[in-house]
C-alpha cells in the first residue's frame, strides 16, 4: 500500500509536468490562515514595493546587466554570479514567443552621488537602494555598491519561471528599500564540531540571499582550536581534532574574501577566559588547574572540567593574548574582535590554592573581581591594538566597566523576555547592543499552539514574532545603539551534515525581522512568502528544510538525489555534493558555476513518467 501511495505521488507530480512550477501547498484538514504569496515574493520584504500584475518576458541566459561602476570587482563578480541564480540549471526555460514585444531589455546597476568602489562593508554602510522597472528596463540605484548588491538580489528574486516555462518579471516595479537594523548576522560555532570551508562559504551565499551582513565566527572553544595561528601554530597543531580540522591562513583569507564580495563582515571570536580547554593541549600553563577533594587536576562533572579556564594570575596569559589578538586583527579586516567572556565557571578558580593565594596578595576579594581583573587587562590590549571589543553580556553583568563603543551581545533572559528591558538599560548606559536571546536556532521544537486551527504553529513563527524594541522607552539617540541582532547556531549537535538544513529557512525569519518594517509582523502571511523563499533556496542548491506541506516543483527531489549523489537524476553540479566530497581538503579552485540547462532532466522526467504511468495502470488493472 505504501508503495502504491508513493507511486501515486510521483504520478501526480509528473502528470502535471510541473518541473519548474511554483510552490504548491497541500491543505487537507486545517485550512491555513494568511494571505497567499505571489510566486516571486521578495524576502526579506522591501520597505516599499509597488508592482504591476502584468509581466515581461526575459530571454533565458540573455539579459545584460550593466553598471556604471563595472570596474569595481565586487560589482563585476556579482554580475557573473547572478546568471545561474536568474536561470537555475537543469530547468526547462523557453524563449519568449516570437511575436512577443514585451521583453525585458537590460538591467542597470547605477551608483549615484559619487559612490565609490569600497573594499569592505562597514558597520554603518548605507545599504539603501531603489529598483524600478518601466519601459522594459530595470534600474537599481544606490549611493553605495552595497546598496547595488542588495538591489541585485531583490531583482533576482522578482524573476521567476512560470507554469509554461517562460522566464518572467513584473513589467512595472517601484521599490524603495533599506534595512531597519545595520547589524544582521549569523553566528557559527566551528569548535564543537568542525565546519569545512565550503560549508561556511555556502552559508555566506545563503546569507547574501537573505541580505544578512555579519558572519560572527565562533572560532575556538573547549572542544577544539581549529584556527591556525602563525604566531602560535602549536595551538591548532595540538588543539584541533586533527590536521584536517583546521583553518589555515589561506582558508581564513578565502572565507573573508567570499564574504567581502557579498557585502558581509567577518567578526572572529576568541572566547576567553572560560571555554579554553583546547588551549591546554599546547599551553597548559595558561590554564587554571582545578582542584577537588584536596587533589589537583580534578574534573567535577557539571561543575568544572579539570582545566577549562585561564589563570589570570599567570603573566604569560597576557603576552599570548596580545600577540594572538594582534594577529587576529591583522587577518580579519573588520576592526572588531569578539572576546567572548561568557560563562566563567569560577568554581575552578576558587578551588585552586595558588589562585586563591594570589588573589589575597593583590587584594581581589571575589572570583567576580578576578573576572573583572582579567577583562580589564584584555580590554587594555584591545585598546593598544586599536580594535573594538564585542562581549557576551556576562561580563557587563559582573559590573566590569567596559570602554565606550563596546558592543554587548545579549543572550540571556529568554524565559520571561527580560532581554527587552536589558536592551533598554544597556543603551541607556551608552553601550551598543546586539540581540541574540530569542534567536538560538540550535534549539529545535514546534511552535506555539494555534487555537483557531488546532495545530501547532511552525517553529519559525516565534523567531518572526520577536520585536527587538518591544519594551524600548529610550531616546532616538539610545535607539540607535540597538545595532541589530544575530541568529546563533551552537555546535553541540550541528556539523556539516545539518548546519544548512537547520539554519535555513529558520534564519530567514530573523533576516526579515532585522531588515523589514516593524509593522510587517503577520506570521500567518509570512509563512507563504517564506515557503516561496525556501523553494528559491532549493533551486539555488541549498538544502533548506520545509515550511508547509506540499512540494516545490521537483526541486526537493533533485536535492534528495544530489545528497546521495545519484547519477540518474544527474543533479551532480550542485555544490552540495562537492562539499561532502572535499571535506578533508577544502579547495577554492573548484568551479561552483553550474552548467546551463541541458535536456537530460526533461528526458529523465518523461522517461520516469512513462514508466510510472505503466506501473500505475498495471496496479489499477491487476
Ligand atoms: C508581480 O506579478 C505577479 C504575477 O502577476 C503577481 O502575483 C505579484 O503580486 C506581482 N508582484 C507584486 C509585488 O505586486
Ligand atoms: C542612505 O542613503 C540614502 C540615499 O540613497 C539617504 O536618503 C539616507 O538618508 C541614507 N541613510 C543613512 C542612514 O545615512
Ligand atoms: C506605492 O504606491 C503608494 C500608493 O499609490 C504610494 O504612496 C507610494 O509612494 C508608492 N511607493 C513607491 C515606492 O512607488
Ligand atoms: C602553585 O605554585 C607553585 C609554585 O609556583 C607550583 O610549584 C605549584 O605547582 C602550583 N600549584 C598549582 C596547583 O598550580
Ligand atoms: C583592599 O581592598 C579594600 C576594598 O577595596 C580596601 O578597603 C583595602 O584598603 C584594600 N587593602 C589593600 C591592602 O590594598
Ligand atoms: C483566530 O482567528 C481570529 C479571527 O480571524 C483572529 O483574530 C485571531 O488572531 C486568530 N488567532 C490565532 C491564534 O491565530
Ligand atoms: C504589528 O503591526 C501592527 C501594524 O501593522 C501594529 O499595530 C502592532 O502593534 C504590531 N504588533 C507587534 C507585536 O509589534
Amino acid at each position: 500500500m505504501k508503495r502504491l501511495i508513493a507511486l501515486l505521488e510521483v504520478y501526480a507530480i509528473l502528470l502535471n509536468f510541473c518541473v519548474n512550477c511554483e510552490i504548491t501547498v497541500i491543505e487537507v484538514k486545517y485550512p491555513l490562515e494568511g494571505q497567499r504569496s505571489p510566486p516571486n515574493a521578495v524576502w526579506p520584504h522591501p520597505q516599499q514595493i509597488n508592482a504591476s500584475l502584468d509581466l515581461l518576458y526575459i530571454r533565458p541566459h540573455d539579459i545584460t546587466i550593466f553598471s556604471n561602476i563595472e570596474t569595481c570587482d565586487i560589482i563585476a563578480k556579482a554580475i557573473e554570479r547572478y546568471d545561474p541564480l536568474l536561470f537555475p540549471p537543469k530547468l526547462t526555460m523557453h524563449e519568449p514567443p516570437s511575436s512577443a514585444d514585451n521583453i525585458l531589455q537590460s538591467v542597470s546597476l547605477n551608483i549615484r552621488d559619487g559612490g565609490q568602489c569600497e573594499q569592505y562593508i562597514q558597520p554603518t554602510s548605507n545599504e539603501t537602494y531603489t529598483l524600478t522597472i518601466s519601459q522594459q528596463i530595470a534600474i537599481v540605484e544606490s549611493t553605495t555598491i552595497w546598496g547595488l548588491l542588495r538591489g541585485l538580489e531583490t531583482f533576482s528574486q522578482l524573476v521567476y519561471i512560470n507554469k509554461d516555462n517562460y522566464v518572467v518579471i513584473n513589467s512595472t516595479v517601484n521599490i524603495v528599500d533599506s534595512p531597519r537594523f545595520h547589524h544582521r548576522g549569523i553566528m557559527l560555532d566551528s569548535s564543537r564540531h568542525f565546519l569545512p570551508v565550503p560549508i561556511i562559504k555556502k552559508n555566506l551565499d545563503v546569507m547574501s540571499y537573505n541580505k544578512l551582513n555579519v558572519f560572527h565566527w565562533h572560532l575556538v572553544d573547549d572542544q577544539s582550536f581549529p584556527f591556525e595561528s602563525e604566531a602560535f601554530p602549536e595551538l591548532s597543531a595540538k588543539g584541533a581534532f586533527s590536521a584536517d580540522h583546521v583553518y589555515t591562513p589561506s582558508d581564513v583569507a578565502d572565507v573573508i574574501e567570499h564574504a567581502r564580495l557579498r557585502g558581509i563582515r567577518v567578526i572572529p571570536e576568541i572566547d576567553t577566559p572560560g571555554h579554553t580547554h583546547s588551549w591546554s593541549k599546547s599551553m597548559p600553563e595558561l590554564l587554571t588547574v582545578c582542584w577537588a577533594n584536596g587533589r589537583p587536576n580534578q574534573a567535577v562533572y557539571g561543575v568544572q572540567g579539570e582545566m577549562e579556564i585561564f589563570n589570570p594570575s599567570e603573566p604569560r596569559v597576557y603576552t599570548v593574548m596580545e600577540r594572538l589578538l594582534r594577529e587576529v586583527k591583522e587577518k580579519f579586516p573588520s576592526n572588531y574582535i569578539h572576546l567572548g567572556m561568557d560563562e566563567v565557571y569560577d568554581k575552578c578558580w576558587s578551588s585552586n590554592p595558588n589562585v586563591s593565594a594570589w588573589m589575597q596578595a593583590v587584594n581581589i576579594t571575589s572570583t567576580k573581581g578576578l573576572h573583572a581583573y582579567y577583562a580589564d587587562r584584555v580590554l587594555n590590549i584591545m585598546r593598544n591594538i586599536d580594535s573594538i571589543p564585542i562581549v557576551w553580556q556576562d561580563v557587563w553583568d559582573e559590573q566590569v566597566e567596559l570602554p565606550t563603543g563596546t558592543i554587548i551581545q545579549v543572550w540571556k533572559g529568554g524565559a520571561d523576555n527580560s532581554w527587552a528591558s536589558y536592551l533598554n538599560n544597556a543603551a541607556k548606559q551608552g553601550y551598543n547592543v546586539i540581540l541574540s536571546t530569542p534567536w538560538y536556532l540550535n534549539y529545535i521544537s514546534y511552535g506555539k499552539y494555534n487555537t483557531n486551527t488546532s495545530v501547532m504553529n511552525l517553529e519559525f513563527f516565534k523567531y518572526y514574532e520577536i520585536e527587538p524594541l518591544m519594551k524600548f522607552t529610550g531616546t532616538e539617540e539610545e535607539k540607535k545603539r540597538i545595532l541589530g541582532g544575530e541568529a546563533c547556531i551552537w555546535g553541540e549537535f550541528i556539523d556539516s551534515t545539518n548546519v544548512l538544513t537547520t539554519l535555513w529557512p529558520r534564519a530567514s525569519a530573523v533576516a526579515e525581522r532585522l531588515w523589514s518594517a516593524a509593522t510587517l509582523n503577520n506570521s500567518e502571511d509570512a509563512q507563504f512568502r517564506l515557503d516561496v523563499h525556501r523553494c528559491r533556496l532549493l533551486r539555488r542548491g541549498i538544502p533548506a528544510q520545509p515550511i508547509l506541506n506540499g512540494y516545490c516543483g521537483n526541486y526537493e527531489l533533485g536535492m534528495a538525489k544530489s545528497m546521495i549523489n545519484d547519477p540518474v537524476f544527474n543533479y551532480d553540479e550542485s555544490v552540495w555534493v562537492d562539499v561532502i566530497i572535499t571535506t578533508a581538503q577544502p579547495s577554492s579552485t573548484k568551479s561552483t558555476t553550474p552548467n546551463i540547462a541541458s535536456p537530460i532532466h526533461t528526458f529523465t522526467s518523461v522517461g520516469l513518467f512513462v514508466i510510472t504511468e505503466l506501473l500505475f495502470l498495471t496496479i489499477i488493472f491487476s
